[in-house]
C-alpha cells in the first residue's frame, strides 16, 4: 500500500477527514491500556507511506504512544513515516529561565524527530525561536497557519473590531483584518503566573458600541481571554466573541469564559471539543500535497 493514514482514537472525526480530503485509506491505531498505566499499542495498516494524526494536547501520555506507533509501523516495514500534530506540545519553554529547569522544545523536538521523518503542526507556540527547524534539525518539519480558516469564519458584514489580547497575537489579528479591511486592536500583556493575567489596551476607545471578536492562537486556562473581554466589555463592545486556532480550556474554564462576557467561543478542530467548529482537513491536506509527502492521484 503506496499511503495511509493512521490516527488515534480521541482524534478519529479529524483522521477521517484528513484522509478524505487526501483520498487515501485510514486506520485506527489500536491501544490498551493497562491496568499499571502502560500502554500497548498496535498498527494492523502498514502503509509504504505513514501518516500519523494526534494532536498534542495533555501530551505525556500521548507522547509515549506515539513514539511506540511510529517503532510498531517501522518495524513492520513502513518506509516513511510522518506525524501530523495540529496542537504540537512542549513548544513555550525554549530557554531555561531558572538553572535546573529541562528546555522542553528541544527535548520533545528532539524526540519526535528521531521517530519521525516529517511533522506537520499548525500555529505552534514559538517565542524566542521562530522556526521549527531549529527544534528539529533534519528532520522536514513544517508549520502552517490557521488564519485563512479562522477569516473564513468572521462575519465581515458584521464589521467586528479584531482584538488581539497581546503582542504575540498580532501577527494572527493582522492576517485576518487586512484582507477584510477589518479595524485592529491590541494589546500589552504581562503574565504574573499562570492564569494570572494584566493587559492594557491603547486606543480601547474604537471598541465602544462595536461588535469585537478577540482572536489569539492558543486558549489555555483562558485567562488572557477572560480579562480580555471584561475590559472590552467595560469600554462599551456591544458583543464579544473569540476565535483561536487551539483551545486547550476544560469545560470550566469555558464557562468562565462565558461569565467573563464572550458570548461565543470557536477554535479549529486540532483539539477535539465543544469550541472545535473549524475544521483544519482542507488546509494540512493542501500542505502534504504541496510537499509531495505522498503520491499524486
Ligand atoms: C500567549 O502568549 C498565548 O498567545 C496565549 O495568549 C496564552 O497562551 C493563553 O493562555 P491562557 O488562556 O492560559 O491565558
Amino acid at each position: 500500500m503506496d499511503a495511509a493514514l493512521l490516527g488515534f482514537p480521541e482524534c478519529a472525526g479529524q483522521a477521517a477527514r484528513l484522509a478524505g480530503e487526501l483520498g487515501i485509506p485510514q486506520d485506527a491505531v489500536s491501544l490498551h491500556h493497562f491496568p499499571d498505566g502502560e500502554s500497548l499499542v498496535r498498527v494492523d495498516t502498514v502503509p509504504d507511506v505513514a501518516i500519523v494524526y494526534r494532536s498534542l494536547d495533555h501530551p505525556n501520555a500521548k507522547l509515549v504512544e506515539l513514539v511506540l506507533a511510529a517503532s510498531a509501523l517501522r518495524e513492520n516495514g513502513a518506509r516513511r513515516v510522518i506525524l501530523v500534530a495540529p496542537y504540537l506540545a512542549y513548544m513555550r519553554q525554549d530557554m531555561a529561565f531558572q538553572p535546573g529547569q529541562a528546555v522542553s522544545q528541544q527535548v520533545i523536538g528532539k524526540l519526535l524527530g528521531e521517530h519521525f521523518d516529517a511533522l506537520l503542526t499548525v500555529d505552534p507556540h514559538l517565542h524566542r525561536i521562530h522556526s521549527l527547524d531549529e527544534v528539529m534539525p533534519g528532520t522536514e518539519a513544517v508549520s502552517i497557519t490557521a488564519g485563512p480558516v479562522l477569516a473564513q469564519a468572521i462575519k465581515a458584514d458584521v464589521n467586528p473590531v479584531l482584538v488581539g489580547p497581546d503582542g504575540e497575537s498580532r501577527q494572527w489579528v493582522e492576517t485576518i483584518a487586512a484582507p477584510m479591511g477589518l479595524d485592529v486592536l491590541v494589546g500589552a500583556k504581562e503574565r504574573k503566573g499562570d492564569r494570572d493575567v494584566a493587559i492594557t489596551f491603547d486606543g480601547l476607545g474604537k471598541v465602544a458600541g462595536r461588535g469585537v471578536v478577540l482572536v489569539d492562537d492558543v486558549i489555555s486556562s483562558g485567562a488572557t481571554l477572560a480579562v480580555a473581554a471584561r475590559i472590552l466589555r467595560q469600554a462599551g463592545a456591544t458583543s464579544v466573541e473569540a476565535l483561536a486556532t487551539h483551545c486547550l480550556a476544560s469545560d470550566a474554564e469555558l464557562w468562565a469564559l462565558q461569565e467573563a462576557g464572550i458570548e461565543r467561543v470557536r477554535s479549529t478542530d486540532s483539539i477535539p471539543g465543544p469550541t472545535a467548529t473549524i475544521p483544519l482537513a482542507a488546509l494540512l491536506a493542501d500542505a502534504i500535497r504541496q510537499r509531495g509527502w505522498i503520491a499524486a492521484k
